[in-house]
């Protein structure tokens, strides 16, 4: 159904402690010191570094939003501070967290267009604790064609994050838009580590092989961009989709993780109508809880994949 696919092309770049000795055999990696996931931070000698990790996927609902937002909220929970950038124009991720779009001065739009605009002007606290946001903007639309002009400009994001004082959060986490396009760019370039949110859908494995033929460019821009794995979304347990496209992902992807996998819910979506998360609208229900263990295991607390392949058979 899922139909065979070229191999990644980040093979071996993407073991988190559990895993690098789990699946990477005698724990030897190929991944590069600096960047390895399987060293506490401060074994790889930057205690302080905030960690920069995008939700991407260039198809369309996907739940890198609903991802990007409660994650956030489980690692604040966690005692984390987290600041999400909203990087998709059409601002999902910024209403859902109670901003006034209509009323805002500063965007990541000046973010990315305006050298004197850096970070700490556009951050705005939300309405969920520790959790704040460089908000997005609907002009954001039109920066792919602003951008045509400025020099470096896959790299705007990238100089703006490596201007700014990040020390304040433990979490960047960036939400992307649904395109493969100049912004999309940015952000590969600019983040340190990437997780591809993917629902059970028959396309869905098949649309990988142009974000990882970009992933294969982008890699001379950013060498150490680690791939952390699969985010399986929407997640039904009678659904033939869901349990195909895992086994489909393990198969294919041996070497990649597939994080603890969010079961489908349909009472989900209220809580962005609700503008929170669904760990503080539905504090008890599966979905907050598969978010709270995919905090856990940003966290290198919980193991992957087999929760995944549990919520595929029990969600
Ligand atoms: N676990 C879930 N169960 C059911 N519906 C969900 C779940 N997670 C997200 N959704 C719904 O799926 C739709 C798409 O989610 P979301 O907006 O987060 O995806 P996206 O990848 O950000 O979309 P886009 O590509 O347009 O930015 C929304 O209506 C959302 O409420
Ligand atoms: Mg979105």
């Amino acid at each position: 159904m899922f139909g065979r696919y070229i191999p990644d092309p980040i093979r071996g770049r993407q073991c988190l402690p559990q895993q690098a000795r789990r699946r990477c055999g005698n724990g030897e990696s190929t991944v590069r010191p600096e960047t390895r996931l399987g060293e506490t931070l401060a074994e790889a000698g930057n205690p302080t570094m905030t960690r920069i990790i995008a939700f991407f996927n260039q198809k369309g609902g996907t739940a890198k939003t609903t991802s990007t937002l409660n994650v956030a909220a489980a690692l604040a929970e966690r005692g984390q501070r987290v600041l999400v950038l909203d990087l998709d124009p059409q601002a999902s991720l910024t209403m859902a967290l109670g901003v006034d779009v209509a009323a805002l001065g500063l965007s990541v739009y000046d973010l990315l267009l305006d050298e004197s605009v850096g970070i700490a002007e556009v951050v705005t606290p939300t309405s969920i604790a520790r959790v704040d946001i460089a908000p997005s903007h609907p002009d954001l639309a039109a920066a792919e064609l602003e951008l045509l002009n400025v020099l470096e400009r896959e790299r705007q994001l990238d100089n703006r994050l490596r201007q700014a004082d990040l020390d304040r959060w433990d979490f960047v986490l960036v939400d992307s838009p649904p395109a493969l396009n100049i912004i999309s760019i940015n952000i590969l370039v600019a983040i340190r580590e990437l997780i591809i949110p993917i629902e059970p859908h028959p396309l869905s494995v098949m649309v990988l092989q142009r974000l990882f033929d970009t992933l294969r460019r982008i890699r001379r821009l950013n060498p150490d961009l680690v791939l952390l794995g699969f985010l399986p979304t929407k997640v039904h347990h009678s659904s033939r989709l869901a349990v195909d496209m895992i086994a489909t992902l393990e198969t294919q992807f041996p070497d990649l993780s597939l994080l603890p996998a969010i079961p489908l819910s349909v009472r989900g979506a209220e809580s962005t109508a609700e503008m929170t998360s669904v760990l503080h609208y539905m504090p008890r229900s599966t979905v907050a809880a598969a978010y709270r263990d995919v905090g856990a295991w940003l966290l290198g607390e919980q193991p992957a994949s087999a929760s995944s392949k549990e919520a595929a058979h029990h969600a």
